[in-house]
């Protein structure tokens, strides 16, 4: 089953061909530069590079898919060729003839598509389900609704186009989380059965790391930058920033006051605190982070017993979080698994076409175009 997949939950333009769990190409434009001086992703200005770029990126995946079928398609090029249509490289001209013609024949050799429904931008959102409707109706295909949580999941399990990871399902898994907009713990009982256990009750740990990132004068994405600058002083914590809802049994995480700690910190401080302390602070804030996900992530494996930990989306690109994930299921004799690229960390519509591979097998497709819309606030 070969799927193409269309992702514009957020600030990243995705497209990708998929065959089962193999990703046979992905394509990804990101608008980091674009939303770089606002501070964070301007839903508008997300909307409209979102458009200028959906058709290119797409044609690109399909394009770089070609290559795994590639007998039908030489074999299509060296009748097109006689035609005036010499190769894949027109594919990258939308406007051209030869685009058409080897665009129409490339979806024959696609059986769905599927594209991120929800939870997102809900003016981004809408533009990746109008281009996956148009391409539906123009291909006769059947569209697959995906999850963009249930892809950040699946992430964990994508192959390249030779089948590797191999990495056999052990259900149940506890999937841990972490990007720019969602911080939760979701107990994975099976292909299509999740259940949240605990999740954020304001900021998402990416979103806490982008706001320290600005309050220190950092720029955006946070992420990365803290990484580099909390590595420089070895992940030492200088300041011991509070561990919000520690204390709670409930699986829940609390982000905001961290901020504010941080806040105060440096307003009452003299101007050049931040300048002098901006690793120390950075690495404070990060450990201050990941501790209060490692605390109630062990919460969730005392109180459930599963001791096998998927991690996904864009926080888990973090090389500190992830050793002390790796520390803390040790502790239990359990396992834990990382998407296999960095790519795949961060939102990629690779990842959107794994997990609708398996919503297809159990039959779940989009039954009424017209009524097929966008949902914001999708949740498991
Ligand atoms: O999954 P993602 O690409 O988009 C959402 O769905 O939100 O995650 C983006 C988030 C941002 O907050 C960014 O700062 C964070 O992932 N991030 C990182 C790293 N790379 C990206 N956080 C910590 N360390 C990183 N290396
Ligand atoms: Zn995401």
């Amino acid at each position: 089953m070969r799927i193409l997949s269309i992702e514009t939950s957020c600030d990243e333009t995705a497209a990708a061909v998929t065959e089962g769990r193999k990703v046979l190409s992905s394509s990804v434009y990101s608008q980091i530069l674009l939303h770089k001086k606002w501070g964070g992703v301007v839903p508008s200005i997300a909307k409209k590079a979102h458009q200028e770029r959906i058709d290119l990126v797409i044609k690109d995946a399909i394009s770089k898919s070609a290559k795994n079928f590639m007998g039908p398609v030489k074999s299509f090029l060296s009748v097109s060729a006689r035609h005036g249509n010499h190769d894949l490289r027109a594919v990258g001209n939308p406007s051209s003839l030869a685009t058409h013609k080897i665009l129409s024949y490339l979806f024959n050799e696609i059986d769905y598509i599927a594209v991120t429904y929800g939870p997102g931008l809900a003016i981004a959102l809408e533009v990746g389900i109008d281009k996956a409707k148009e391409l539906a109706k123009k291909y006769n295909k059947k569209i697959i609704p995906v999850n963009h949580m249930e892809g950040h999941i699946y992430a964990s399990f994508a192959q390249n186009s030779a089948g590797s990871p191999k990495r056999p399902f052990k259900f149940p898994y506890l999937a841990l989380l972490v990007s720019g907009g969602h911080t939760e713990i979701v107990l994975w009982e099976d292909y299509l059965k999740f259940k949240v256990l605990g999740e954020t009750v304001d900021d998402a740990a990416g979103e806490a790391l982008d706001k320290a990132a600005k309050l220190l004068g950092l720029g955006y994405p946070g992420g990365p930058v803290i990484e580099r600058l909390a590595k420089s002083v070895e992940n030492k914590d200088f300041f011991k920033f509070p561990r919000p809802m520690r204390r709670s049994n409930d699986l829940n995480y609390s982000f905001s006051g961290l901020k504010t700690s941080l806040y105060y910190l440096s307003k009452d401080s003299n101007s050049n605190f931040i300048t002098k302390n901006l690793e120390k602070l950075a690495s404070s804030f990060q450990e201050a982070v990941f501790d209060s996900i490692v605390i109630k992530l062990k919460k969730a494996i005392e109180q459930t017993g599963v001791k096998n930990i998927v991690v996904g989306g864009g926080v888990v690109a973090n090389k500190r979080l992830r050793n002390l994930l790796r520390g803390l299921v040790k502790e239990f004799k359990g396992d834990v698994i990382f998407p296999p690229q960095k790519y795949l960390c961060t939102d990629n519509a690779a990842m959107i076409g794994v997990a609708a591979h398996f919503k297809a097998e159990a039959g779940i497709l989009v039954k009424d175009l017209k009524n097929f819309e966008r949902q914001p606030r999708l949740s498991f």
